[in-house]
């Protein structure tokens, strides 16, 4: 049997000793001891300003917890899983060192609202870690962008060669992806950055406390409005996991479409061997596990949504146990998906594109054929008639086995009288790029207007 600080004189027995090792959660709240401790030391002076502890209590406390995260820091705090969480631990450890000044700290105060506080304060942190790599990563696309601007890629559609395209154009698109999930970063912030602190366990106190001082010392935006519903309140945790599990899906696009183009068959990427791992039996392998890992990993991010929905489906108000349970998933998002960015930035900036194997190839897969049919409709051929047509002139020269530019004047205008030589001007992939127009395509200029765009954005 064992006894605990959150166990009043009502019960007759200590805990069993299952539920201690059942229930606890100091092996991973740990992590929010430094929260616990900010939230701690803004409740108490608000207590003192009020009244309900003296300047020499909060003094006391305030050092004392000072002192705790310290111990702590050093590794010096023994874990007992009896104390439950973090937060007994901290205010078990207060009373061991300060009595019923220690005792005092609880005032006004739920663990309901003080986990709530302590994770909110984390994911804020953690939240503004995630834009930084986030921009980190946007500047690595974007300084190839530069010393990539001769390269001309195919683009595709059903992974089948689709049109010609500037590499940078490639680029942007990540950089334009990467932005998204920045916004998304920001917005989910705003929700997050909402104090609960003295919503106490349901209902509020019939004590004199001032909440908007916590909410001010603590730098959060907003107080909470309803205690029940802080108390109940995780949305601010899944709407995390879903940001980060969006995150995620575009690493993993990201590092698929990598991972095929450093194979053989394609040759287009020579990714940085520090990351990449060799195979003990094949001796000429370079395999890129980073990309894969980054991946794989992108499934457990995902579980970890999927995990949080079905953790809160159904819940009561208020408070629940069951609620412990939502920081095991999202801590693990936040630390795979830190991880994956921290290793793609270097892989974006240290991989080289295979310029010779991509220009000696541009040729194949007719990536003119669409420019060719846009060239034909300016000359007031209609849509459907010169798809057709141009569908017929790509067959016979795939027939002959060569590209659109190397068919004679003779041979294309046994398709069409109006097929002269101007149109050799649009065949190519690089006049097919130059002959873009629209906002937001692969044309040289728009792209570089583009690029000048997002160097004064992430200045
Ligand atoms: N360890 C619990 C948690 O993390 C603390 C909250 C306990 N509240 C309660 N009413 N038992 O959720």
């Amino acid at each position: 049997m064992s006894e605990s600080p959150s166990r009043s004189g009502v019960f007759s027995t200590g805990s069993d000793e299952r539920l201690v090792a059942f229930g606890e959660s100091i092996s991973f709240d740990h992590r929010l001891f430094r929260q616990d401790i900010r939230g701690s030391i803004a409740h108490a002076r608000m207590l003192s300003q009020q009244g309900l502890l003296s300047d020499q209590e909060f003094q006391q406390i305030h050092d004392t917890l000072s002192d705790i995260q310290q111990e702590i820091e050093r590794g010096e705090m023994e874990f007992r899983p009896e104390l439950e969480d973090i937060h007994m631990h901290i205010e078990s450890r207060l009373v061991e060192r300060l009595g019923d000044v220690g005792r005092k700290l609880h005032t006004a105060r739920s663990r309901n609202d003080q986990v709530n506080t302590d994770f909110r304060l984390w994911i804020r942190e953690a939240l503004d870690r995630v834009d930084s790599l986030l921009k980190q990563l946007q500047r690595a696309f974007l300084s190839r962008c530069e010393a990539d601007f001769d390269v001309i890629l195919p683009a595709y559609t059903h992974l089948q060669r689709a049109q010609p395209v500037l590499a940078s154009h490639y680029w942007l698109a990540y950089i334009e992806k990467f932005q998204r999930d920045r916004d998304r970063v920001a917005d989910c912030r705003k929700r997050v950055n909402v104090c609960g602190l003295g919503t106490a366990a349901c209902a509020g106190t019939s004590l004199p406390i001032d909440r908007q001082a916590t909410a001010r010392e603590l730098g959060f935006e907003a107080v909470a409005a309803n205690s029940i519903d802080v108390s109940s309140d995780r949305d601010f945790v899944l709407e995390s996991a879903f940001v980060l599990a969006m995150i995620a899906e575009h690493l993993s696009g990201w590092a698929e479409e990598w991972i095929l183009w450093s194979t053989v068959e394609f040759n287009f990427i020579r990714l940085p061997h520090q990351f990449c791992t060799g195979s003990s039996i094949m001796p000429q392998k370079i395999n890129p596990d980073t990309l894969e890992l980054t991946r794989g990993k992108t499934a457990r991010v995902v579980g970890n949504l999927h995990t949080l929905l079905v953790l809160v489906k159904g819940l009561p108000l208020a408070y629940n146990r069951d609620l412990q349970e939502d920081k095991p998933p999202l801590f693990d998002s936040f630390d795979t998906v830190e991880a994956c960015l921290g290793l793609a930035i270097p892989i974006v900036t240290q991989s080289q594109l295979q310029r010779e194997s991509i220009s000696s190839r541009l040729d194949a897969g007719y990536l003119d054929a669409t420019t060719l049919m846009e060239f034909l409709i300016r000359r007031g051929i209609p849509q459907r008639t010169a798809h057709h047509l141009v569908g017929k002139i790509v067959g016979f020269a795939q027939s002959r086995g060569i590209p659109l530019s190397k068919l004679t004047e003779e041979e294309l205008k046994a398709f069409d009288e109006r097929l002269d030589e101007s149109l050799l001007d649009v065949l190519g992939a690089e006049q097919a790029v130059k002959a873009y127009q629209s906002f937001g395509s692969s044309q040289p200029d728009q792209v570089r207007s583009q690029i000048l765009r997002w160097s004064e954005q992430l200045h």
